[in-house]
């Protein structure tokens, strides 16, 4: 059942090409430059006149809220608030009719989203799920669903759940974005055109295993780890974190890059490495910056970045650092591709650790209680 993989870990990070697809299949429409998602069960003028939507989730889906606030906000135009199933249900949130709540749920049964959910629909809140359990709890309780169609997910860790959120997402902003008018026709096609290729960028992505594996050799005995990104980049960073926390027991902090100096710099020694996420966008030359901090310091960096990059490698020592080069990809897409090399380097780094990634200790893989 593990299809040749050692560890469903594994089979579901590079299961990802193919559930990305799946997640896509007829929902683009290059013709009209729109998204058909029907199942969300909420019109276009009703999306029109939202005057907020809040997305409501834990941990790793919890990650993928927070890339969905930069995406909504940027596409659609409309101001997105991101929290904690646990801590929503308890803070007397602010909610009415003119509300869109989205709850992301891989399982559909976690009990403080779904408590979340309830509390919004007692406000009148409009609710759509975002999951990959067909019939779960979730899609059950909320108006609407958007289904991610990743397949089973076995592994406790979530991987491929997770990028096939940020996938939904991408569709959910373009549809919102569409019905507010936020966008035009022409500016959706090449956001289409560019999902449309996302399986094929990120089975590039996955050609490098092998030179994420090298990097997990070098790295695995260190016993702290810092990952920072910028902009949609950050929640990625503490995904990244996360992932290596669970399946390696490693301490793992994921922060904003531009964070670092209000704190987090005091840990930087000759002990430390620093994932750094750097793809070619506007605040690439700030992650420079970050770089260069660490090296003053004595840290290793491990540079995620894109190709035809010219600056990044002079800064680093072949010897203490370490780089990784993937394809270029439309900006909207590089925070998944960009959490490829992060789990397979959380799964290498447990592995060499001799750690159960399937089944990491005092790990379940939904979580029915509060
Ligand atoms: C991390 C992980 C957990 C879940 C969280 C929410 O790898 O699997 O952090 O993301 O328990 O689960 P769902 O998405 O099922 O609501």
């Amino acid at each position: 059942e593990k299809a040749g993989y050692k560890h469903f870990m594994l089979k579901e990070i590079f299961e990802q090409p193919w559930a990305i697809k799946e997640t896509l299949v007829g929902r683009l429409s290059m013709e009209h430059g729109d998204v058909h998602l029907p199942e969300i069960n909420i019109d276009s003028t009703t999306l029109a006149g939202l005057s907020r939507v809040v997305l409501l989730a834990c941990g790793t889906s919890w990650h993928a809220a927070l890339v969905g606030k930069f995406l909504i906000e940027q596409l659609a135009r409309v101001p997105v608030e991101v929290d904690y199933g646990s801590e929503y249900r308890y803070r007397q949130p602010i909610v009415s009719a003119a509300d869109l709540v989205v709850v992301i749920t891989q399982s559909g049964e976690t009990a403080d989203t779904l408590a979340a959910l309830r509390e919004a629909r007692r406000h009148g809140a409009r609710s759509i799920a975002i999951c990959n359990v067909i019939g779960s709890m979730a899609t059950r309780e909320a108006e609407g669903t958007v289904q991610t169609h990743a397949g089973p997910e076995i592994g406790v860790a979530s991987t491929k759940a997770f990028t096939t959120q940020l996938v939904a997402l991408v569709l959910l902003a373009l549809r919102i974005a569409r019905a507010r008018g936020a966008m035009t026709p022409d500016q959706v096609r090449p956001v289409l055109q560019a999902l449309t290729e996302l399986p094929r960028h990120v089975e590039q992505v996955l050609s490098c295993a092998p030179y994420i594996e090298d990097i997990a050799r070098r790295f695995y005995q260190c016993s702290d780890f810092l990952f920072l990104g910028r902009g949609m980049h950050y929640p990625i960073a503490l995904e990244g974190a996360l992932k290596l926390k669970e399946v390696s027991y490693i301490h793992a902090e994921g922060y904003p890059a531009g964070e670092m100096k209000h704190g987090p710099i005091a840990l930087i020694d000759e002990h430390l490495p620093v994932v750094t996420l750097a793809p070619r966008d506007h605040v690439f030359e700030k992650m420079l910056g970050n770089v260069q901090e660490v090296k003053a310091r004595g840290g290793s960096v491990i540079a995620i970045t894109e190709e035809g990059e010219p600056h990044l490698w002079s800064l680093l020592d072949p010897q203490r650092d370490a780089r990784l080069v993937l394809p270029p990809v439309h900006p909207l897409m590089s925070p998944i591709t960009m959490t490829v090399p992060l789990q397979l380097l959380a799964y290498h780094v447990a592995v060499r650790r001799g750690c159960d990634v399937d089944q990491p200790r005092n790990l379940a893989k939904s979580v029915t209680v509060e």
